[in-house]
């Protein structure tokens, strides 16, 4: 049987295939240090498990609400309004299983062939993915490394036309570990608000930062909450990537369009982990805050560790759990390198371009590793970098 046109159009996540290819060479006896996959190393809290068992001692184990069970979308919102300084009720919140599920449902509900989408590049592959099952037309902007990986301003602009429907925003970022700046933000705010269109802001990351100020949300802009989709979620603050929830903030009229998405493809969230996911935002925060931490001193080891490897230069990213390193200096392609490093060195990592063209000449590593795993992956690309000076030699 043919499949639609539609799925010639549709993308996958390189992470998942790095992570099956090194768990091959794991099985003929390599060792693999994995930086590949980008989920929390650390378990899901335990006042997290404890509520979800509660949960279903409790009998939490039936459907629920489409939208999401009230007293959850109730501690959401409370959240995302102190958070985000915006006055956001239960109803602007849509409970779904996972952040994916907030870039799908909106886009899907929103998309039309010939609609122009601007987005991140390098950048979640999932947002091209996506512009491109639908038909709309993908619209990349350039991060720039020099600028802490955010938009040259300009070319967002230039990039901005009668047909751009939706502008997607990631902050912090994948797979950059990249902010965008809050003057940058108000700018942007500034060409979103006298135009038709709407922001899809991705803030799944928006707790794991090392700024003294926490990521600025565009939903805080007066004006821009109207305009904005918050995609967040409980994968990556709680590290509950295995659990599948997260959620949207955005105007009622999506929710509505979002509702009908989820009752035709999901019904709802599962019961038991919505009650844990109450505890996991009213409960106290200090996994999290240790969590972070740990990450703030594996970014300082790891980066450190990167900068002294010759032909890496990598900017020290201000959250999330990624570095991305130039490799140009390598002389190398990043696939080339990526494979290299993988099936060679043992240390798994992305290719940048998988996350776009401009992602070409860096390599994405996943620091939700130990120390010792890191260094130990850094001490392997040390190693042989030396063959790849030799052949540059020659
Ligand atoms: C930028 C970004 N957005 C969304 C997601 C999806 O998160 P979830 O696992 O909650 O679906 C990810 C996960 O890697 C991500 O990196």
């Amino acid at each position: 049987m043919k499949l639609a046109e539609r799925m010639e159009r549709i993308g996958v996540e390189s992470a998942f295939d790095v992570l099956v290819r090194a768990r091959g060479l794991e099985a003929t006896g390599q060792s693999v240090v994995h930086l590949e996959i980008g989920e929390p190393d650390f378990p899901t809290p335990p006042n997290i498990v404890e509520a979800a068992k509660r949960a279903l001692d409790e009998g939490w184990t039936h459907y629920g609400p489409t939208q999401g069970l009230p007293e959850l979308r109730e501690a959401i919102a409370s959240y995302i309004s102190r958070t985000r300084q915006i006055a956001v009720g239960p109803e602007h919140v849509c409970v779904v299983p996972g952040g994916k599920p907030i870039l799908f449902f909106p886009m899907l509900a929103l998309l039309e062939p010939g609609d122009e989408v601007i987005y991140p590049d390098p950048g979640f592959p999932i947002y091209q993915s996506m512009i491109r099952f639908l038909g709309a037309k993908p619209v990349p902007i350039p991060l720039i490394e020099q600028r802490g990986f955010s938009f040259d301003l300009n070319v967002l602009e230039d990039s901005l036309s009668p047909k751009t429907k939706m502008l997607i925003l990631n902050s912090p970022q994948n797979p950059t570990g990249g902010l965008i700046p809050e003057e940058d933000i108000r700018a942007i705010a500034k060409m979103a608000l006298d135009r038709d269109l709407i922001v899809l802001s991705d803030e799944i990351y928006s707790r794991i930062y090392y700024t003294a100020e926490p990521p600025f949300s565009i939903a805080t802009v007066p004006g821009m909450k109207e305009k904005t989709i918050i995609l967040d979620g409980f994968s990556k603050t709680y590290a509950m990537t295995g659990w599948r929830i997260g959620y949207g903030v955005m105007p009622e009229y999506l929710v509505d369009a979002v509702n009908k998405l989820m009752v035709n493809s999901n019904s709802c969230t599962a019961s038991f982990t919505q009650r844990a996911a109450i505890s996991a935002l009213v409960d106290p925060q200090t996994h999290v805050e240790n969590m972070v931490q740990e990450f703030r001193r594996r970014r300082d080891a790891f980066c450190k560790a990167l900068n002294q490897i010759p032909g890496f230069r990598c900017t020290i990213p201000g959250g999330a759990f990624y570095a991305f390193a130039n490799v140009r200096g390598t002389g190398m392609g990043s696939k080339e390198l990526a494979d290299l490093l993988l099936e060679e060195a043992g240390v798994a990592c992305l290719n940048g371009a998988a996350f776009g063209e401009y992602g070409e000449g860096y390599i994405r590593f996943s620091y939700a590793n130990s120390i010792q795993n890191l260094m130990e992956a850094a001490r392997r690309i040390q190693e042989i970098s030396e063959r790849w000076h030799v052949c540059a030699a020659l």
